[in-house]
């Protein structure tokens, strides 16, 4: 059984850098093979991981609506289409779940993606999942059950408090939360005994265990405007040790 790791968060908080960096971890740890979700309808994990995606989730979606090859079922035909779009990368692939239906939904279609998943699921020792700040994706590619969730904030109190409050979303969707933590993202650094006192306070509030600090990090900006794949940083970069020493301890 896929361990699976998804990420939450509201927007702009993160959630694809860390992603990506998660991706970075887990290859570099030979914890693989592993499958990376981007289940954000505005994919950009790829880019993050100097990858192309060519067709989405979505995309298949749709073809499913229409006339089916002969001598094949529309189960059949999903599977097949669903691993064409996977793109094959050292250590792991990219999913990318594109657009979400839209009215005139074809539901159905949903649960044709739900058994690819399940069976794709096996292929894998973890799967990461990069979110949008709804996780509809999440109940729509069948998960019961998410083994680490990892909610991202900004490093403020309020950003904090939303932060629990999206947490707390996972439970009206009926999936089970085994292990959850929080991580606030571009911590300024050096951050000020003021700055660090008000997280602790916000996050004890909270009742989201810390995961750790992540600091707003110059070399992955740098590293985005380049565009050059976060798998390329290197291990002595401040934000990537940081961030490898907080995936070590709540992933163990
Ligand atoms: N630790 C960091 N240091 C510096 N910049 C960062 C850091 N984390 C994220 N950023 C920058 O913040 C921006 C938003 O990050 P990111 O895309 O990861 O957020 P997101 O939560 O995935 O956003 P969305 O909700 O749109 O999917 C990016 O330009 C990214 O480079
Ligand atoms: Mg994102």
């Amino acid at each position: 059984m896929p361990k699976i790791i998804a990420l939450a968060g509201k927007g702009g908080v993160g959630k694809t850098t860390i992603s990506a960096l998660l991706v970075k971890y887990l290859t570099e740890r030979q914890l693989t093979p592993v499958l990376a979700v981007d289940a954000d309808s505005n994919a950009n994990l790829n880019e993050l991981l100097g990858l192309t995606v060519s067709t989405t989730i979505g995309q298949i979606r749709k073809e499913l609506k229409g006339d089916m090859p002969p001598n094949m079922t529309r189960d059949q035909y999903m599977e097949m289409k669903v691993h064409q779009s996977l793109v094959e990368a050292s250590g792991f692939d990219l999913m990318a779940m594109g657009q979400p239906d839209g009215p005139g939904c074809y539901c159905a279609a949903n649960q044709h993606l739900a058994m690819t998943m399940d069976h794709l699921a096996d292929n894998y020792k973890y799967i990461l999942v990069d979110n949008e700040a709804g996780m509809e994706h999440l109940s729509r590619m069948n998960l019961r059950s998410i083994d680490y969730l990892i909610v991202v904030s900004d490093p403020s109190a309020r950003g904090i408090m939303t932060a629990r409050r999206i947490a707390e979303l996972t439970g009206p969707l009926a999936i089970e939360v085994k292990k959850k933590c929080l991580i606030v993202n571009r911590v300024p650094e050096p951050a000020g005994p003021e700055l660090l006192a008000k997280i602790q306070e916000a996050v004890e509030a909270a009742d989201l265990p810390l995961g750790g600090l992540l600091p707003a990090s110059n070399e992955l900006v740098g590293q985005e405007l380049a565009g050059r794949s976060y798998l390329e940083l290197g291990g002595e970069v401040e934000a990537v040790r940081r961030a490898f020493a907080i995936f070590d301890a709540f992933l163990s």
